[in-house]
């Protein structure tokens, strides 16, 4: 499974490329209205850091197929790694699949059930992000859908990725690895979480002062 870092904020994209650990970026408009920055502006900025899919999402004022195709070109056109964002919706679909013949990538967002996961890849999605974190927070299982979708494409053949989206902590990274997940896009906190224990400060602690009685 790879790692998406899920957030607009730059100085947090860059710690987590320094690291060498993400490949890619997601944003949505609750992470860019957050910046409070002009759109296109940040997201150059993003293209700039990371060198892998970038998603950037239509206007959540957008419901038509029409305007989101629209918006699909303008975002694609900001730099060849751009994913476009698209809600499941019918509308949704019918612009992802104006995408699939125009040759623009696409990640269907805000899934909650495999049936809108399957139909999101037929209307021709590279990906596809169901929401782990929103539906335990309705105290649904988000996991059994990962592993849902996850054995549906294995069986089916499907080749759109699945990114596990609302990912809230490490045991739901650890999770969506063991259900098959493509991709987890994770804020920057949890892989800030992912790098802890403390057996590990514990032993940098002991190293360093086993060394300082010896050498100074
Ligand atoms: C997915 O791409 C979304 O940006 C994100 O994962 C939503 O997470 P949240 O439910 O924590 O807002």
């Amino acid at each position: 499974m790879r790692f998406f870092l899920d957030t607009a904020n730059v100085e947090d994209i860059r710690k987590a490329n320094d690291m060498g650990v993400i490949c890619g970026v997601t944003t949505n408009p609750t992470l860019i209205a957050k910046e409070g920055r002009d759109f296109k502006e940040v997201i150059k900025e993003i293209t700039s850091i990371v060198d892998g899919p970038i998603s950037g999402e239509v206007k959540p004022t957008t419901l038509d197929a029409e305007g989101m195709i629209k918006e699909a070109r303008e975002i694609a056109a900001i730099h060849e790694n751009m994913v476009v964002k698209i809600p499941m919706t019918v509308e949704g679909l019918k612009a992802c699949h104006m995408c699939k013949v125009e040759g623009i990538k696409t990640n269907l967002t805000l899934i909650f059930s495999a049936n809108q996961a399957l139909l999101a890849a037929r209307a021709g999605a590279t990906y596809v992000s169901p929401f782990l974190g929103r539906l335990d927070d309705i105290s649904m299982p988000g996991i059994d859908l990962i592993r849902q979708i996850s054995d549906m494409f294995m069986v089916g053949d499907i080749d759109a990725q699945i990114i596990c989206a609302s990912v809230r902590n490490p045991i739901h990274v650890i999770d969506c690895a063991m259900a098959g997940a493509d991709i987890a896009t994770v804020p920057y906190k949890v892989i800030e979480q992912m790098t802890k224990h403390p057996l590990t400060d514990q032993g940098i602690e002991k190293f360093q002062a086993d060394y300082k009685k010896v050498f100074g």
